[in-house]
This record gives C-alpha cells, sequence and structure tokens, in this order.
C-alpha cells in the first residue's frame, strides 16, 4: 500500500476521483494527507468530509521554496511516498522535485508537449487543434515536461470553446489519472531514458 498525498488548490474533481478508486480498492494505496495552498479551496473541503487529514499551507507572500520546505516538512511527517498534483496551481520548486524524485504525478489538460501551462484547453481551441485530452506525467524540474505515464485523446468540436473542450477532457482525466496511479502504486513501470512502459 502506497502512502499518497494529494496537493490542490481549486475544484478537487480530480482528487474526489482517485479518492473513489482508492476507497474502492482498485489502486492499493491510501491517502493520508491532502494540502491546498487556497483557504477556499472546494477541493479542502470535500477532503474534510471524507475524513482526510487535510492542511491549508497558504503560499500567498511566502517566496517559492519557502512554501515548499513547509509542504515537504508535512509529505515527510506523513511518510508520503506518492505525491499527487490535482489542479494544484503552483510551480514546484527544484528543492521539491529532488524530495521525490519520481513520485510526483501531475495532469494536465493536454496532449502534451503540445499546450503546456495555463488555460491548455483554449490554447487547443484557438490553435484549431482537431484532438486534444489529457497527459498523466512524472513532474521534473520543467514545467509539464516529465516522463508521461499515460494520455486519453478526446476530439475538438467544431463549435468547442475551451470550457466545451474542458468539459469533455475532464471526464477523461478523472478515468486517466486513476489508472495513472494504480501503475504507479502497483510498480507496473519501468523508465528507459524518458519512456515509461510496463514492466515485462
Ligand atoms: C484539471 O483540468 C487538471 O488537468 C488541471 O487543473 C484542473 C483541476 O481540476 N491541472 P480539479 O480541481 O481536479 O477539478
Amino acid at each position: 500500500m502506497k502512502r499518497v498525498a494529494i496537493l490542490l488548490s481549486g475544484r478537487g474533481s480530480n482528487f474526489l476521483a482517485l479518492s473513489d478508486a482508492i476507497e474502492a480498492g482498485v489502486v492499493p494505496a491510501e491517502i493520508v494527507l491532502v494540502v491546498s495552498n487556497k483557504a477556499e479551496a472546494p477541493g479542502l473541503q470535500h477532503a474534510r468530509d471524507r475524513g482526510y487529514k487535510a492542511l491549508f499551507i497558504p503560499s500567498k507572500g511566502k517566496e517559492r521554496e519557502v512554501f515548499d520546505r513547509e509542504v515537504v516538512t508535512e509529505l515527510k511527517k506523513a511518510r508520503v511516498d506518492v505525491v499527487c498534483l490535482a489542479g494544484f496551481m503552483r510551480l514546484l520548486s527544484s528543492y521539491f522535485v529532488r524530495e521525490f524524485p519520481m513520485r510526483i504525478l501531475n495532469i494536465h489538460p493536454s496532449l502534451l508537449p503540445a499546450f503546456p501551462g495555463l488555460d491548455a484547453q483554449g490554447q487547443a481551441v484557438a490553435w484549431g487543434a482537431k484532438f486534444s485530452g489529457c497527459t498523466v506525467h512524472f513532474v521534473d524540474e520543467e514545467l509539464d515536461h516529465g516522463p508521461i505515464i499515460l494520455q486519453q485523446v478526446v476530439p475538438v468540436l467544431d463549435d468547442d470553446d475551451g470550457e466545451a473542450l474542458s468539459h469533455r477532457i475532464l471526464k477523461e482525466e478523472h478515468k486517466a489519472y486513476v489508472e495513472a496511479l494504480r501503475l504507479v502504486c502497483a510498480d507496473e513501470l519501468q523508465l528507459e531514458g524518458r519512456r515509461l512502459r510496463r514492466r515485462s
């Protein structure tokens, strides 16, 4: 059983999907900590409602690494094996990433390396992409860049705006994140260069 922490800043729908799957026994893990850098994040309230240990650690006005050290201290205290970023709207410092090498997962709402950064769905629509989707990847020291665990494709329809596409992608995010976390927690992946493959 891997000890998992979830970091979030907002709505928390990916957190809820992961929590549902873990509680149903689909992923060999337990959620030992939820951290939000936003006091008003609905995801933080969901975590409390579900009885998880849930901390608000403010980031506003702090230097990146000062905040990251506070979070890492809590993660270590909780003996966390795997960290899932789920709508966590902050870049991690190199310090943070090095404390958990290949043990931090992120979900991004595009087919990376297309459309990194903010409003990936709006970027895909504006670019005229015919397909987009979501990517679950390990976090390295560059934004939206680390080895890809899993991707899911969705079509971009002619009358989509960013919101319609976001909605279509989000449904796939919830499934993709669960399966990616399962693969990681069940130790089913091996890394060759930056390619992740199923262990043979
Ligand atoms: C998702 O679209 C995710 O891909 C992105 O932020 C959004 C978070 O949504 N990183 P939620 O808070 O999990 O509902």
